[in-house]
């Protein structure tokens, strides 16, 4: 059953998101044929773009469709040229947030490497090749909170954090299992336990207790504060960190600026437990500033489709892909190519 064929579905989105989603599909087209499987790709019409033409966000119907696949790959939504006639966040919200939600994508995986050729903006970056594992469901982005006494002087906004022990523990053990099958073996939580209280003790309770499972772990803990420090003066000293769906928001976006940008930023919205798809997508948005003119980098999309290879269990694709991405940049450092010139490079390479 090795040579079974993957089954996924593809939703490019807006802005740049076609342009870089199908240069990931040529990269994948291309791994398969090297590595003697097949992809049959189905194209979703979802985004901005979609709800002006047809008013669907996203439908039961089209939830129930993409659940049968096997993973998705994710371009970006959100931008449109006709963008003043769509309602602010209603696309993030009911389309990339249900999507999260409904198919339970409680990891939210965010590898972060200094690859040869990519230039960082710190002076002595070190090598850094870490992991962030954000918890996707939780937190204050659970949608718990509301508004009082609108318009008043006297108004109360809330969004409260909510942090289950299901949740966490789900979330530490999977941050666990990659750090042991990763070289360092090294887990950093990363909380603000001093002043966080309560979701901070059960945050470090199922860590200190899981770590005792993993020995070969060694174990550490930054407040999210002083891991936003390191993370500019020492990004090293991290393999994996995991934390919660906030902290983990903005930490992986710094990873990105250090690690040379959001060209190569990708990320795996992931269901561990294998119930709903999977979702593998680039970190940046749809990027209506370079639309439709070739420019976008499609890397990080590419970076996207071999974490999904990875998790379909094609870990020798996804290494593939990794490797050629590495020898593009390294023989293109800083070069401004064009969005199917870097891919070609990349399909070069693969092998
Ligand atoms: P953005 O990531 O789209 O763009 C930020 C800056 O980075 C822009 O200058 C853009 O040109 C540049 N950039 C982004 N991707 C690039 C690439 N592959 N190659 C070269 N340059 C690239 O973020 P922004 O401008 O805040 O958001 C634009 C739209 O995207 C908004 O509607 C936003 O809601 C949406 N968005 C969607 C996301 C998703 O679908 N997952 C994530 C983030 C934003
Ligand atoms: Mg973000």
């Amino acid at each position: 059953t090795e040579t079974r064929s993957i089954n996924l579905a593809v939703i490019a989105g807006d802005g740049i998101g076609p342009e870089i989603v199908s240069q990931a599909e040529r990269v994948l087209d291309r791994v398969a044929e090297l590595d003697g499987f097949s992809i049959e790709k189905t194209p979703y019409s979802l985004g901005a773009a979609h709800w002006l033409e047809t008013g669907e966000t996203l439908s039961e119907e089209t939830l129930a469709a993409l659940a049968q696949h096997d993973a998705i790959l994710f371009g970006a939504v959100g931008a449109d040229p006709r963008s003043a006639e769509v309602p602010s966040g209603l696309i993030e919200r009911e389309v990339l947030l249900k999507l999260r939600f409904a198919f339970d994508h409680f990891i939210n995986l965010r590898p972060s490497r200094l690859f040869p050729g990519a230039v960082s903006p710190l002076s002595n970056p070190g090598d850094i090749d870490f992991v962030v594992v954000r918890e996707g469901t939780e937190g204050p982005y659970a949608g718990n909170g509301g508004v009082l006494r609108k318009g008043t002087p006297a108004e109360i906004a809330t969004e409260v954090s909510l942090n289950t022990a299901h949740g966490i523990e789900r979330l530490v053990r999977y941050a666990f299992e990659l750090a042991n099958s990763r070289q360092r073996k090294k887990l950093t939580l990363v909380h603000k336990t001093n002043v966080l209280v309560n979701a901070g003790q059960l945050y470090s309770r199922y860590f200190n207790e899981i770590a005792a499972e993993y020995p070969e772990v060694e174990t550490d803990y930054c407040h999210i504060d002083a891991a936003t420090i390191y993370l500019t003066t020492d990004p090293s000293r991290f393999d994996v960190i995991v934390t919660d769906n906030l902290f983990g928001d903005i930490l992986t976006d710094q990873a990105g600026a250090v690690t040379g940008g959001i060209g190569y930023a990708a990320c795996g919205n992931i269901n561990a437990s294998r119930e709903f798809p999977s979702m593998f997508e680039p970190v940046h948005g749809s990027a209506p500033d370079i639309a439709g003119q070739n420019v976008a980098n499609p890397t990080a999309t590419i970076l996207a489709a071999a974490m999904l290879l990875r998790h379909l269990g094609r870990e020798d694709s996804a290494a593939r892909i990794e490797r050629a991405v590495e020898k593009d940049l390294a023989a293109h450092p800083g070069a401004t190519r064009s969005t199917d010139q870097v891919a070609s490079d990349i399909l070069e390479r693969l092998g």
